[in-house]
């Protein structure tokens, strides 16, 4: 597997794989891999015979107060289990080579991007979707794969490819879990024992209230119910507990539709996200 960090090498090097015509699939992360991360190389892999994978920890996404700093950084064994994955090609650039001097612009997806997770952490999806749009026009996969954890990112991703005739494939993957339901994050790694613990909260009260909702309990109570059921375990604070289209994300007061429920809250320092489906009978 080639690391590359520089932008000519690295259209001369996804020229070269293109050279049998078979398709490219990106893969693009900040690093610090785990399962959840290889899951989505595992299913790239089965669409795509080439494939580029990205660790880039993108600055622009992260709020003055978030954790930039400390996000934990360990290319070497990152790629050792890429090159084990089957990658051809690792693109870590510099921030330097993704924001050189005079960069000025922002991809911004209004709506999808302005409630959750984005009410909380303003300008966040304009760093995302900008940082997407980046490498998905310095790679020009034919597809690239995210993460389902993430959906509201998915959301506006494909929002973004679509309403910019991007020509690539957005393809989302289920979340990876622990045993115990949590979903796999590099965050889980501040949590503390007791935290730790606590964690599988988030996972089991949203499958009670997604069971709930989907056996045609009132959503309002539903919603109620699990934020107590993170309050009582020890929870900190609740961003949110929301149903929302599947689709458009937008609120949902009855389940009238394919759902998603999403939710986010912290233990202690450590904000936690997860969501999961919801289906009307
Ligand atoms: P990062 O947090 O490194 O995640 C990279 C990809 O892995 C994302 O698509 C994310 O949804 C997916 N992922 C993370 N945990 C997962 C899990 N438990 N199961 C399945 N997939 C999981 O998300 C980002 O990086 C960045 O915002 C990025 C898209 C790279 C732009 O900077």
């Amino acid at each position: 597997m080639q690391i590359i960090r520089e932008g000519d090498a690295l259209r001369r090097a996804v020229a070269a794989l293109r050279g049998d015509g078979g398709a490219v699939a990106l893969v693009p992360t900040m690093g610090a891999l785990h399962a959840g991360h290889m899951s989505l190389v595992a299913e790239a892999r089965r669409r795509a015979p080439h494939l580029v994978a990205s660790i880039f920890v993108n600055p622009a996404q992260f709020g003055p107060n978030e954790d930039l700093a400390a996000y934990p950084r360990r290319e070497a064994e990152d790629a050792a289990m890429l090159e084990a994955a089957g990658c051809d090609l690792l693109w870590a650039p510099g921030v330097e080579a993704m924001y050189p001097a005079g960069f000025a612009t922002t991809v911004s997806v209004a709506g999808l991007s302005e409630g959750l997770c984005g009410a909380v952490r303003p300008g966040h999806f304009d760093g995302v979707a900008t940082i997407v749009a980046k490498l998905l026009g310095q790679v020009r996969p034919d597809i690239a794969l995210f993460g389902e954890k993430d959906y509201q990112q998915l959301a506006v991703i494909r929002r973004m490819a679509a309403d910019l005739d991007l020509g690539v494939g957005i393809v989302g993957v289920p979340t990876v879990r622990e045993p115990d339901g949590l979903a796999l994050s590099s965050r889980n790694a501040f949590l503390s024992a007791q935290e730790r613990t606590a964690a599988r909260a988030l996972p089991e009260a949203l499958s009670a209230a997604a069971r709930a909702i989907a056996a045609g309990s009132p959503v309002a109570p539903a919603l109620d119910q699990a934020r107590a059921r993170l309050v009582a375990a020890g929870f900190d604070r609740i961003d949110y507990v929301e149903l929302r289209a599947a689709d458009t994300l937008e609120p949902l007061a009855t389940l009238d539709r394919p759902a998603r429920l999403l939710a986010a809250a912290r233990l202690g320092r450590t904000r936690l996200i997860d969501n999961l489906p919801v289906d009307p009978a």
